[in-house]
C-alpha cells in the first residue's frame, strides 16, 4: 500500500470524512489518463477508466486488484458512436453520476507515433488526428452531460496542448496534431459559454511537455508531478474560471 492511501486510511480513521470525486477518463490505459487513474484512487475517489481494449490493459487490472469497487473499467473507442452509446445505457442502468469528465485520450498522428512533416502530409492522417483529438472530446461532452447535470461542482477538462495555441507557435511542422489542439480549444470555450447557465466548468488543460509513449522520454516533466499538479488546479477550479486554458501549474495559455 502506497503512502498516499495509508494517509487517507488514517484521516478516514481519524474522524476526516472525504467527499469522494466521480471521475470518468478517457484514454486510461497508459500515460496521463492512467495516471490520473491512480492518482484519484489513491485519495479515495470513484473513477471510471475507459480504455478501447480493457483486455490489454494490464496496469488497470493490477489497480481493480487494490482498489475494487472504487475503480470501473470500462470499453470507450472515443471515436465510435456504438462504444459510446454502449457505455452510456450502462452507466445509466447503474446510475452513475459523475462531477468530472477528463477528456484525455489523443493520438500525435494517424499512424499514432511521428507526426508527418510537411512534404510527406497525407489527408488520413488529419481526419484520424482531428477526430479523437477535437470531434471526440465535444461529442463524448454531449453523451454523457446528463450524468453530469445533477452533480455538485460539475467539471469537464480538456487535455490540450501548447501546441494549440496559435499566439505561441514559433516551430513549424506538426500540423495534424497542433491544429487538432487549437480546434479543441476552440470546442473548449464553445462548450463552456453553452454550459455556464448550468454551472458547469469546461476548461482546457496544457499538462506540460511529460514522459510517456506521446512525449517520449526527453520530456522534462515525471508523469506523476504533471498529474499531482494537475489534480491541484482541477481541484482549485470553479465556475469563475469557465472558459479558461490553464497550463499543470495554473498559468494562463495564450489561445
Ligand atoms: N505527453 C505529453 O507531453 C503531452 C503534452 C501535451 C498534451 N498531451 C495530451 O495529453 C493526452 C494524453 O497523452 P499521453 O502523453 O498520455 O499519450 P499516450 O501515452 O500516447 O496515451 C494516449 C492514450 O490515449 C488513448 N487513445 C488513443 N486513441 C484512442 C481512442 N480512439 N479511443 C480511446 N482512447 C484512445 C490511448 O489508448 P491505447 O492504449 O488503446 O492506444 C492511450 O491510453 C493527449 O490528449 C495528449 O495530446 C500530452
Amino acid at each position: 500500500m502506497e503512502f498516499r492511501q495509508i494517509l487517507g486510511k488514517i484521516l478516514i480513521l481519524c474522524g476526516f470524512i472525504y467527499v469522494m470525486t466521480r471521475i470518468l477518463i478517457t484514454g486510461a490505459s497508459r500515460g496521463l489518463g492512467l495516471e490520473f487513474t491512480k492518482q484519484y484512487l489513491d485519495r479515495g475517489d470513484f473513477v471510471i477508466a475507459t480504455c478501447r481494449q480493457p483486455e490489454k490493459a494490464k496496469e488497470l487490472e493490477k489497480l481493480q486488484k487494490d482498489f475494487g469497487d472504487n475503480l470501473e473499467i470500462e470499453e470507450l473507442d472515443v471515436t465510435s458512436e456504438k462504444s459510446k452509446e454502449i457505455l452510456y445505457q450502462k452507466l445509466l442502468d447503474k446510475s452513475f453520476e459523475i462531477n468530472l469528465l477528463i477528456n484525455n485520450a489523443g493520438i500525435i498522428s494517424g499512424n499514432e507515433k511521428e507526426s508527418s512533416s510537411f512534404g510527406e502530409l497525407y489527408k488520413e492522417d488529419f481526419n484520424k488526428v482531428f477526430q479523437v483529438n477535437s470531434v471526440s472530446p465535444i461529442l463524448i461532452s454531449e453523451k454523457f452531460l446528463p450524468l453530469l447535470k445533477n452533480v455538485s461542482e460539475p467539471k469537464i477538462v480538456n487535455i490540450s496542448s501548447m501546441s494549440g495555441s496559435i499566439s505561441n507557435r514559433t516551430r513549424s511542422g506538426g500540423y495534424a496534431y497542433s491544429s487538432s489542439k487549437a480546434a479543441l480549444n476552440m470546442m473548449t470555450k464553445t462548450l463552456s459559454n453553452e454550459l455556464k447557465e448550468m454551472e458547469i466548468t469546461v476548461v482546457a488543460i496544457h499538462p506540460g511537455w511529460v514522459k510517456t509513449d506521446m512525449g517520449g522520454e526527453n520530456a522534462p516533466l515525471e508523469l506523476e508531478s504533471s498529474i499531482t499538479s494537475i489534480i491541484n488546479v482541477i481541484d482549485s477550479l470553479s465556475i469563475a474560471d469557465t472558459g479558461k486554458f490553464l497550463d499543470w501549474q495554473r498559468n494562463e495559455v495564450q489561445w
